[in-house]
């Protein structure tokens, strides 16, 4: 069975969407099944329409990847996480779709399903180690089993951190660089080969 993964992101401008779906190909190219689910916009449309960027990308992105429901998140083997870090969060957009998990938690319906987090940001110290790790939080909450990056592999030393792949993009949103998209292919295929993992060991349980 191949291993089935999420990819649940929110983007204003691009740069998260890029490495989703940098990480989405990569789990492809190993197999996987993947679902790329974006979060949808939670301010008001007053406020989206005075920005024509944001109102454009929301629109562009919105046609391109359905949003997430439910069924997505009971689905998959392994979720990854991908945010822009705003004032050193994650996005309200990804915190309201953690914020309907209430009724799989109960049943601890996502427990034991494989979580790893990504983030953009602008600055290279504005936040992105800490808006990673702000959502093994919410993973440790879920009973899902967290897999940082760590080092595990020479693409770490370059890029992202240790806690997950992400991109600096600067106040002109570049798009990621090489190494930055090197590193989220490597926690895509990683998160893929540790639920793979997980699921042959269960199968041989039984
Ligand atoms: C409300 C708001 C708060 C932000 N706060 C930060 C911040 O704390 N640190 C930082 O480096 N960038 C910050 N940014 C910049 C975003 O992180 C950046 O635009 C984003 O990562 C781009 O990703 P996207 O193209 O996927 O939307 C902020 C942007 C907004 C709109």
């Amino acid at each position: 069975m191949p291993v089935k993964l999420l990819v649940l992101f929110y983007s204003r401008s691009g740069s998260t969407e890029a490495l989703a779906v940098a990480a989405a190909e990569a789990a492809r190219e190993v197999g996987a099944e993947v679902r790329l689910r974006r979060a949808r916009e939670v301010a008001p449309a007053s406020v989206i329409d005075k920005s024509e960027a944001w109102r454009r990308e929301a629109d562009r992105m919105n046609a391109l990847y359905p949003s997430p429901e439910t069924d997505d998140t009971l689905w998959a083997d392994a979720i990854l996480f991908g945010t822009p870090c705003y004032f050193g969060a994650m996005a309200t957009e990804l915190k309201a779709v953690l914020d309907q998990l209430g009724p799989q938690w109960k049943k601890g319906q996502l427990a034991g399903k494989v979580g790893g987090a990504f983030a953009s940001v602008s600055w290279p110290h504005g936040g992105s180690e800490v808006v990673t790790m702000s959502l093994y939080a919410p993973m440790a909450h879920l009973g899902m089993i967290i897999v940082p990056t760590g080092y595990t592999d020479e693409v770490m030393l370059e890029a992202g951190s240790p806690y997950g792949a992400s991109t600096v993009v600067g106040a002109e949103n570049r798009p990621p660089r090489e190494e930055d998209l090197a590193a989220i292919r490597h926690q895509g295929r990683r998160m893929v080969q540790i639920a793979g993992a997980l699921s042959a060991g269960d199968a041989m349980r039984g």
